[in-house]
């Protein structure tokens, strides 16, 4: 969602903000603009559509200044237009605010400002109000009316200010939307997200809900709503900047496939000891904890959810503790059964998805212990966390979730084999076949990969399609809701998963002579169940393409087509049965000369309910 890049030093501020700006245009937008101080003026330049939009409106101008602000606006108060991106000015036009989330009562405000100060506003957005608030509020420095102005907003945001009285100053405030101020050398940066600032530097301190920065050249100021200075510790960043480059793929997503091999066994070997046991380091579930819990929620929403469906098989398999899976944004407002004795696991990539916190929250509100699974460090749900187990798959910058899932899979397999030993629930020769399982996946994804062709040719074929389902049983179910959700995101195909178990209750009504059906069949303990599933809907006519382990010489009976994945034990299937549907979810869109890593209408992270 909205993407906020501040910088204030000596160089072209237009130049690094519009660069910063790019790197955030995975997180999805449909407007940019910039604000920079210069030569005593305050200039704002917008522009719907893409970054490139921006550019090529300002390409003839000499735009020079050392201070600015920019923003990637997803709508949501005002249609994508050039009026209602951001920037924001207040009335006569000397102070500019980019601002991320929503500000709730902002027809309150509104209200307000034109009946008490006469202000007219020109834009649809919640967002403008912010930009007369602080103008109104002001009595003599930006960060004094900064705290005025939030003191009257209610919502969820992040927002900056620069103002054309106070030029080398950059004002940004925090409450529930992601925020981090950059360390540079005689230049200091605030952004939404770290991959923003990667090319600059690699130090960055990450701001609290509640706290205010100032940032000029020479330093950055967090303080407090009572002004009070706020110690941080500064975060220095593993990323590296050719983490959030394509390095010379055709697109993000294909990249992040494959990188899977390296962010699976990097997040396995980070949590396995010398005794090649998992290691929990600074997590403390004790036996005692384990004991007390009597149920766990893993709450999620999109791909992170399809993870938690397969980690409930997973930890209720191996830890035998009752597993719930709920999508974030349903699980907050059924008042679930939370206490003490639950344990609550958050999935989620990017830390910052508002449904996932708040359901965190709530969670905790209700005395339940939350341990979070979270690939950026330092984020919402993992600073709000009991426990943070992170996935080390590095920045995800296509929308289409790829390598966060299968890392996030890693995470679950290790909770319940952790859960599982301690609990004695499973044999202690269960426990290290797994882990052998485990740490042969990144070399059995390779292998898929290598084949990509294959997916490639089926793509070409099946493009052209209108509506694809995906079926399976266990966790071949679960991965089938991920299959679809990958087709469907990158390819807007019409597709739907369901557990073949149900077709028969509806499902097979829709199944016609060549309808496409992808069928996985990787469970060697259902598979007599799924053959005949495959059987009923190749009886109808289907296109089935099934998904099966490597030595199956049964399935290719009744499908026109098989891809194959690596043997393996059945634990393990959905690590590696993904990847086929992953990269026929990228060629399809590719064919169909979709825009991959920014599909329309979707964000990267989410940060609105
Ligand atoms: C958005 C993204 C999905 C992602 C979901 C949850 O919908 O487009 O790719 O799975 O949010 O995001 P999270 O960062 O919480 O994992």
């Amino acid at each position: 969602m909205c993407g906020i890049v501040g910088y204030t030093g000596h160089d072209n501020a237009r130049d690094i903000i519009i660069d910063g700006l790019k790197k955030l245009e995975y997180r999805g937008y449909d407007s940019a603009g910039i604000a920079l101080l210069s030569k005593g003026e305050l200039i704002v330049r917008k522009q719907k559509g893409k970054i490139v939009n921006l550019e090529k409106e300002i390409a003839d101008e000499n735009l020079q200044g050392t201070t600015g602000i920019g923003h990637t606006r997803w709508a949501t108060h005002g249609v994508p237009s050039d009026l209602n991106a951001h920037p924001h000015t207040n009335e006569d036009g000397t102070i500019a605010i980019v601002h991320n989330g929503i500000v709730e009562n902002y027809m309150d405000l509104r209200k307000w400002l034109i009946e008490e100060h006469h202000v007219s506003f020109r834009t649809d957005t919640d967002s403008e109000v912010i930009a007369h608030l602080i103008s109104v509020l002001n009595e003599g420095n930006l960060e004094d009316a900064v705290l005025a102005a939030v003191k009257m907003m209610k919502g969820a945001y992040a927002f900056a200010a620069i103002s054309k009285s106070e030029p080398g100053k950059i004002v940004a405030f925090r409450k529930d939307a992601p925020l981090i101020a950059g360390l540079g050398k005689g230049c200091n940066f605030i952004a939404s997200d770290i991959p923003a600032l990667l090319k600059y530097l690699n130090k960055i301190y990450l701001i609290e809900n509640g706290e205010l920065v100032i940032c000029t050249p020479e330093q950055i100021q967090i303080l407090d709503q009572q002004k009070q200075p706020v110690k941080r510790d500064v975060l220095q960043v593993t990323w590296s900047l050719e983490d959030a480059e394509k390095e010379g793929y055709e697109h993000f997503m294909l990249k992040e496939i494959h990188e899977q091999p390296k962010a699976i066994r990097e997040t396995l070997m980070r949590r396995l000891d010398e005794r090649g046991k998992v290691k929990l380091d600074g997590i403390s579930l004790t036996l005692e904890d384990l004991e007390r819990f009597n149920k766990i929620y893993i709450v999620a929403c999109g791909t992170a959810y399809h993870a938690g469906l397969v980690g409930k098989y997973i930890i209720e398999k191996m830890a035998r503790i009752p597993v719930e899976v709920d999508v974030a944004s349903e699980f907050r407002y059924r008042d679930p059964f939370v206490d003490d004795k639950t344990l609550f696991i958050a999935i989620s990539q990017s830390g910052e998805t508002l449904d996932t916190l708040a359901a965190l929250r709530e969670a905790k509100r209700k005395g339940a212990r939350v341990l979070s699974v979270v690939n950026v460090v330092g984020s919402s749900v993992a600073r709000e966390s009991d426990d943070v187990f992170y996935t080390w798959a590095g920045p995800e910058i296509a929308v289409a979730s790829t390598k966060a899932y299968t890392t996030q899979l890693i995470c679950l397999y290790l909770i319940g084999l952790y859960m599982g030993d301690l609990r004695g629930t499973i044999s202690d020769s269960y426990y290290h076949s797994v882990l052998q399982e485990l740490k042969a996946v990144p070399e059995k994804v390779s292998a898929i990969i290598e084949r990509a062709n294959e997916i490639e040719e089926l793509a070409k074929y099946l493009y052209n399609r209108d509506q694809v389902f995906f079926i399976g049983r266990g966790t071949d179910s679960a991965v089938a809701y991920e299959g679809s959700l990958k087709l469907k995101e990158v390819s807007y195909i019409n597709s739907f998963a369901i557990a073949a178990g149900e077709l028969k209750h509806g499902t097979i009504a829709l199944m016609e002579p060549e309808t496409i059906v992808i069928a996985l069949a990787t469970q060697d303990a259902l598979f007599d169940k799924m053959y005949s599933n495959i059987v009923e809907v190749k009886a109808r006519l289907a296109h089935v393409v099934s998904i099966a382990k490597e030595g199956n010489d049964r399935i290719g009976q009744e499908s026109t087509e098989v891809i194959f994945i690596p043997e393996c034990i059945d634990e393990v299937t959905p690590l590696l049965s993904v990847i086929p549907l992953q990269l026929f979810a990228y060629y399809v869109a590719r064919e169909r000369g979709e825009d991959i890593d920014k599909p329309r209408n979707l964000a990267k992270s989410v940060t609105v309910e």
